[in-house]
């Protein structure tokens, strides 16, 4: 056989082996020593040949980086690490499989949830965002005097991004102090929607019997946006190829698709941690605010910021709850320890329910940097002070693909760590 017959033939085999296009690559936890170790990493994220997708940058209290590796690329960067004596493990041996068993588990559930179709919205499985939003209309429409449908925000493909508003209004008509919370930027992050879902229902339903959910309704309002990339999270949805997508769908240069939503804020724009490939997973955009989705979102954030108290925006994964800044190692002066001590009511707070611990502490505590990512503009230009990410489960074992039986843990412990941002902002 000649060299091309053979090749040729050896792709079909991988071809019919493989289901999937992420079949043998692997996902690398990586221990970056010092600022130069991370420098070598982001400069093999730049080469787009390489391909490397960052699942977990260094943010928060550790530096543990997590990085996708395509199999083709496997050898090179093990090569690269072990040369530069960075220390690395495999932290997912097999990404198509993985991915496979998550997408088997969820169909199994949601079938079964099909089956038990009395029992109303199942919070124990993944949803798409039509069932997401229409349950959030069902909501609206069945506690209409606590919950609005609104939406601030449209998409590169013109979706309407959902917003569910609940609060009662104050019997004179003024303007009540609120809090934003966002979801889903990066629509990989599927735990994240869920758990907002399951807290508004939450919030929802026992409001009027749970004293201190009656008392956040009644002197505050909540605007809670569980999926804000909607055009992104739609595409995770498509195959088992597109769920691990992690940008917008607004085509740019080239062949290249999306924006990282969360570097595309006009606060220190493209000063670091982010991206000017196109086709990069990093992307900041062409601009502060070229998209769509972030200058929709802002424009209300901005027009309501003399109202909102804290803004939330809520990601996966790694368990942190992070005050500003992403783009600074200082502490914001005057402000720090109020964040920090909410920061670390809030992971108390978790902790008491499941007891799965979370770290309270800052972005950039550690060796990487972030700018314009939304926290730091509602904190910096909005002027909100309880500005935080928070991550969401888990650690990394499944990561993305978290199982669907955490779904609830992870709900249900981040319901009562939200009452306790709205009872403080209403105490402090
Ligand atoms: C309107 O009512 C709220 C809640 O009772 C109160 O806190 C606020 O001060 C009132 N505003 C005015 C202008 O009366
Ligand atoms: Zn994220």
């Amino acid at each position: 056989m000649d060299v091309k017959l053979s090749f040729i033939f050896a792709s079909i085999l991988l071809t019919a082996a493989s289901s999937s296009v992420y079949e043998r690559d692997e996902v690398l936890r990586i221990f970056p020593r010092n600022a130069e170790d991370v420098r070598f990493l982001t400069s093999m994220e730049e080469q787009p040949e390489i391909s490397l997708d960052f699942w977990k940058l260094p943010s928060g209290p550790d530096n543990i980086l997590d990085v996708h590796v395509p199999k083709a690329s496997l050898s090179h960067v093990k090569d690269g690490l072990t040369r530069q004596g960075i220390p690395f493990s495999v932290l997912v041996d097999d990404v198509g499989l993985a991915l496979q068993q998550h997408m088997r588990t969820n169909r199994m559930s949601r079938e079964r949830s099909r089956m038990r179709r009395d029992e109303g919205f199942d919070f124990s499985v993944y949803h798409t965002y039509r069932e997401i939003t229409d349950h959030m209309r069902y909501l609206a429409d069945t506690y209409p005097e606590i919950a609005s449908m609104m939406s601030v925000a449209a998409t590169y493909e013109a979706r309407s991004i959902m917003t569910i508003k609940l609060g009662k209004p104050f019997s004179n008509g003024t303007a009540k102090p609120a809090i934003w919370i966002d979801g889903a930027i990066h629509c990989r992050e599927w735990i994240v929607p869920a758990t907002l879902i399951y807290a508004v229902d939450r919030f929802v339903r026992q409001y009027g019997s749970d004293p201190t959910v009656t008392r956040i309704l009644d002197d505050l309002d909540l605007y809670v946006t569980p999926v804000f990339n909607a055009d992104g999270y739609v595409y995770t949805w498509r195959s088992d190829d597109t769920r691990l997508w992690r940008k917008n769908r607004a085509p740019q240069a080239g062949p290249c698709v999306g924006v990282d939503m969360n570097r595309n804020w006009d606060s220190r724009w493209a000063e670091g941690g982010s991206s000017h490939d196109p086709c990069s997973l990093l992307y900041h955009g062409t601009a502060p605010f070229s998209e769509q989705e972030t200058r929709d979102i802002s424009g209300f954030i901005w027009a309501h910021r003399r109202d909102i108290r804290a803004y939330i925006a809520v990601h996966s994964y790694s368990q942190v709850w992070m005050a500003p800044w992403g783009h600074s190692q200082n502490r914001p002066p005057g402000d720090a320890a109020a964040q920090d001590a909410l920061g670390r009511l809030a992971v108390e707070t978790i902790k008491s329910v499941h007891g799965t611990d979370y770290v309270a502490g800052r972005a950039m505590e550690t060796l990487y940097q972030v700018s314009g990512d939304s926290q730091d503009w509602t904190y910096d230009k909005a002027g909100i002070k309880y500005s935080y990410i928070v991550e969401l489960r888990d650690t990394g074992r499944h990561a993305f693909l978290l199982p669907p039986d955490q779904i609830l843990p992870t709900a249900e412990e981040i319901f009562p760590s939200l009452l306790a941002v709205g009872e403080w902002v209403l105490e402090h």
